[in-house]
């Protein structure tokens, strides 16, 4: 499921993140592979989630985690929800970010700090794991269907257009691209987060959750 919430963002604030994002890129115009955006998490700017400057984002941002973990059906005393990394995006002219999902996490989100809501800038696309209503996959797939090619349920993707303080939160199992800012005035800004959840520090985990990290014991490689 793919929730997105309006947030209210302060404009002092706003301006102000976007001057500090700007100075974390730093003289970067973009990742090693041609044409993509700069995105912090490959360029040592992972830990948005420590930085004062951001304490009173994050705390609006984990607020709607819980409030989407809620909504599909999780028991908040029995989760410990975990920011695991948190990172800007910068796309400027003809920048995108290439199909990918993220396998490290559970839950993702993305805030737009920019973004007209033309979609201009370069829309988030979210690629279908399947075609919901194909009863076996592939059955879409051929010449003359017999799925109509335009129904809302055969769509291969959903596009999503970027607006400031849009908040988008899905399933880290789902693939995401962002297509090229089509605007040569605009710069393209969003912050990734990813979340894990886990069991509670207190008490017996469910079995198919992870234990509290607290819990874990660390082991040193005795290779030589
Ligand atoms: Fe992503």
């Amino acid at each position: 499921m793919v929730a997105t919430v309006q947030l209210q963002l302060d404009p002092l604030e706003l301006a102000a993140h976007l001057q500090l994002l700007m100075s974390l890129r730093g003289d970067a115009t973009g990742n090693p592979s041609e044409g993509c955006a700069w995105t912090g998490d490959l360029n040592g700017v992972w830990q948005l989630h420590y930085h004062p400057a951001f304490a009173p984002l994050m705390a609006q941002v984990v607020e709607q985690a819980w409030a989407y973990l809620v909504e599909i059906g999780f028991d908040r005393a029995r989760v410990a929800l975990h920011i695991q990394r948190c990172w800007p995006v910068l796309s400027d002219w003809d920048q995108a970010v290439g199909r990918h999902h993220h396998p490290n996490a559970h839950l993702s989100a993305v805030l737009y700090l920019s973004g007209s809501g033309s979609g201009e800038e370069g829309v988030l696309r979210i690629h279908a794991p399947a075609q919901p209503n194909e009863l076996v996959p592939g059955l879409a797939v051929g010449h003359g269907g017999p799925i109509a090619a335009d129904h809302p349920l055969n769509q291969a993707h959903w596009d999503l257009a970027p607006q400031q303080g849009l908040l988008v939160l899905f399933p880290s199992r789902l693939d995401h691209s962002v297509l090229p800012n089509a605007d040569p005035e605009a710069l393209r800004c969003s912050i990734s987060f990813d979340f894990a959840l886990t069991a509670p520090a207190e008490g017996d985990p469910s079995e198919y959750l992870a234990p509290h990290p607290s819990h874990w014991s660390a082991q040193v490689s005795q290779a030589t």
